[in-house]
């Protein structure tokens, strides 16, 4: 996409125009207080880095306590984190931004550390491959409509707080993944087994906050969703299933969906069929133009943003790094716009000088 177009304003949904397509990619910064409360230093990022982007999403706020997803993670589990909660949204406003608040639970990607004595819990008692985590208790059918009930309080909280929206963390392998995974979803009830049974966790859990924003706002609230496209194992979750999953958000009615990639150009590797194109133009082509769609994943140049399949384009480590880097971009864009209104008869007499002058420089 052109630059001047990735400098436009953007349309999210009614009422929420975008002053650009530059988005802060959700990071857990892990700078909050022992107890999820939101402090000066996420105030600090956020205010920084939120400046010159027109979506800023804050990453991983845990629903409830057994859903933290590592040490330092802000909270929305409970009533008193509104009050730092409501800072966070307006920091990022008083900029010009949206503010998007992400909401997770971690589900057997934590350990009773990072929780504070909660065990974990997941679709089965199976323990995560990889890092520090405890083996899960299986969440009974009780407890899942717990959690459900959790996101849809989360959400609750996020609307009083001032966020314009949230988004669903079903990516990185977190619980709302799980459940889609043939690798972590061993169930044998309506939760379990075929793909239609797997994808009833993080439908019912968006569905719930399609109901409350519809029941109680008179105004629109943006609820996304976040997607890790395929896993690498063989009895992973694969993108078809997840195409799947996709287009069920889309027609309930989600207002954007999130790829979290390791890079915006990257191509399915559990699926060779699939392997000559990036999952971006794939997801695009299978979702359609009518739901906007989020990349991101190593976007640091324009050379990036111009190759990039998307209609929004998240920014993580380059904004952290450098929370000016889009007006250095916008700056560079409005050269080149100035340059290419030079009038042809200015070029000509441009050129005319160069050829009588010494050296061609006049
Ligand atoms: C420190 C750090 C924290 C992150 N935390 C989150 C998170 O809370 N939620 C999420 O969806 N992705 C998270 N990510 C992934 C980023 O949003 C992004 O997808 C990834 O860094 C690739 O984009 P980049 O190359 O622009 O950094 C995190 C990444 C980093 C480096």
């Amino acid at each position: 996409m052109k630059l001047n177009q990735i400098f436009s304003p953007y349309q999210l949904k009614t009422k929420f125009e975008l002053r650009n397509r530059l988005v802060l990619s959700p990071l857990n910064i892990q700078s909050s207080l022992f107890d999820g409360t939101v402090s000066l230093n996420d105030l600090d990022f956020h205010r920084r880095v939120a400046k010159h982007v027109g979506l800023d999403v804050v990453g991983s706020a845990y629903v409830s306590n057994n859903g933290s997803t590592a040490f330092g993670s802000i909270s929305v589990a409970d009533d008193n984190k509104i009050e730092g909660l409501t800072k966070l949204a307006s920091v990022i406003h008083r900029d010009g931004s949206k503010a998007i608040l992400q909401l997770v639970h971690a589900g057997r990607m934590t350990n009773h550390l990072i929780t504070q004595g909660s065990p974990a819990v997941a679709p089965s008692p199976i323990k995560a491959m990889h890092g520090q985590f405890d083996i899960p208790i299986e969440l009974t059918e009780t407890m899942i409509e717990q959690i459900i009930h959790d996101f849809e309080t989360a959400a609750k909280r996020a609307i009083l707080a001032g966020f314009d929206g949230v988004e669903l963390h079903g990516a990185n392998t977190f619980l709302l993944q799980q459940f889609m995974s043939p690798a972590s979803n061993k169930r044998s009830d309506k939760f379990g087994g075929s793909l239609i049974n797997r994808i009833q966790f993080p439908l019912l859990v968006v569905q719930r906050i399609i109901k409350l924003v519809q029941r109680n706002l008179d105004h629109s609230f943006i609820i996304g969703y976040r997607i890790s496209p395929e896993e690498f194992e063989s009895n992973g979750l694969k993108l078809a299933s997840n195409l799947i999953l996709m287009r069920t958000l889309k027609k309930i009615g989600i207002d954007y969906l999130s790829l979290s990639l390791h890079r915006y150009d990257q191509q399915s590797i559990a699926n060779n069929e699939l392997a000559t194109f990036p999952i971006a133009s794939i997801v695009k082509q299978a979702i359609g133009k009518d739901l906007p769609i989020i990349i991101s994943g190593e976007i640091n140049k324009r050379f990036d943003l111009e190759r990039a399949t998307g209609d929004l384009f998240a920014s993580g480590r380059k904004l952290m790094s450098d929370p000016n880097w889009p007006v250095k971009l916008n700056s560079e864009n409005f050269q080149m716009s100035t340059t290419s209104k030079i009038s042809y008869t200015e070029l000509s007499n441009l050129s005319h000088r160069n050829k009588n002058s010494v050296g061609g420089f006049g």
